[in-house]
């Protein structure tokens, strides 16, 4: 039987002669989830014997790994912002960069939207919608900031919903409601006009040619309904944005995350509906983020 050591260093050359970026943490990420336990424990164990089981076990995860699969899939959890959320290929992975647009929702709004909703640093009744919610990273990110709020999520996919569903009961959010809906399609009516003090998305934004170029993992595994739009990436995005002009209440903030050619131009387009347009970059220093106040 291989000691862990010896398991880490066999699964780190298998992955690393696959060309799989990052192949340490990956092999260590999978032993640790194949023995159930964290990687430092991992390295404090360093001399300890793995089962004949287990090993074959972190075989089988390693081949998948090899083959692209990603690692929060295979893992079936991803840590976001400060939540834990299963995921799965029925949803698309939550991204580091969406969390920088939650760290400015929870930072700002309070400011942007007037301190009359908060209420000892809680907003008493702000109404949030996530559109395109995936696994509700964002959602129930700030159900749990904003404890108060009424926070609304929608996707098209029915398989997302299942996942979200799961991921509020994961992270004990019960002031989140989800709904099956083409982007605004479930708010038709007068009830839902300017009814948003929020509006949040990370839709889809690629366009058809950078999807043929991204790396395999993206392309071979996550849901290409979450990728792509029409309109050189733009066209989701368009309709949120329009949209807002009727969901959104007065002073409300619309934050959308976009591709890095988008923001600027974006700006320039609808600089003249909203009262105020700015955009953020992401950590890379790439224009990444569009956000308007109403
Ligand atoms: C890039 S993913 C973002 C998921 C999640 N918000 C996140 O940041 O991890 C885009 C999401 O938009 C959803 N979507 C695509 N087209 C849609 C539409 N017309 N109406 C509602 N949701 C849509 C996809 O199913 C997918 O879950």
């Amino acid at each position: 039987m291989a000691s862990i050591i010896e398991l880490l260093a066999e699964g780190t050359s298998f992955l690393c002669s696959d060309n799989v970026e990052g192949s340490k943490n990956d092999a260590e990420w999978l032993l640790a989830h194949v023995l159930g336990c964290s990687r430092l424990e991992l390295t404090l164990q360093g001399q300890t014997t793995v089962s004949k089981e287990s090993e074959i076990q972190f075989l089988e995860l390693l081949v998948r790994r090899a083959q692209r699969e990603p690692l929060q899939y295979i893992l079936g959890e991803v840590d976001f912002y400060d939540v834990n959320l299963m995921v799965d290929s029925r949803v698309f992975i939550p991204r580091g960069e969406t969390e920088i647009l939650v760290e400015w929702l929870i930072n700002n709004t309070s400011k942007r939207i007037g301190n009359a909703f908060s209420i000892g640093g809680n907003f008493s009744s702000l109404n949030i919608l996530d559109l395109g919610t995936g696994s509700g990273a964002i959602a129930i990110a700030l159900a749990k900031h904003f404890p108060k709020s009424c926070v609304f999520a929608v996707d098209r996919s029915p398989l997302a919903l299942e996942v979200v569903r799961e991921n509020m009961r994961r992270n004990g959010v019960n002031n989140l409601q989800f709904f099956q809906s083409d982007w605004y399609s479930a708010f038709e009516g007068d009830k839902w006009r300017e009814q948003f003090d929020l509006i949040v998305s990370n839709p889809p934004y690629l366009t058809r040619q950078e999807f043929d170029g991204i790396q395999d993992e993206i392309r071979r595994y996550e849901p290409i309904s979450a990728l792509i739009a029409e309109e050189e990436g733009l066209q989701d995005i368009r309709i949120i944005l329009d949209g807002a002009q009727k969901f959104l209440k007065k002073n409300g903030i619309i934050a959308i995350e976009t591709g890095i050619s988008h923001a600027q131009q974006l700006q320039k387009v609808y600089g003249k509906y909203f009262k105020q347009t700015e955009v953020l970059k992401d950590l890379n220093r790439f224009d990444r983020f569009f956000i308007a106040s109403r």
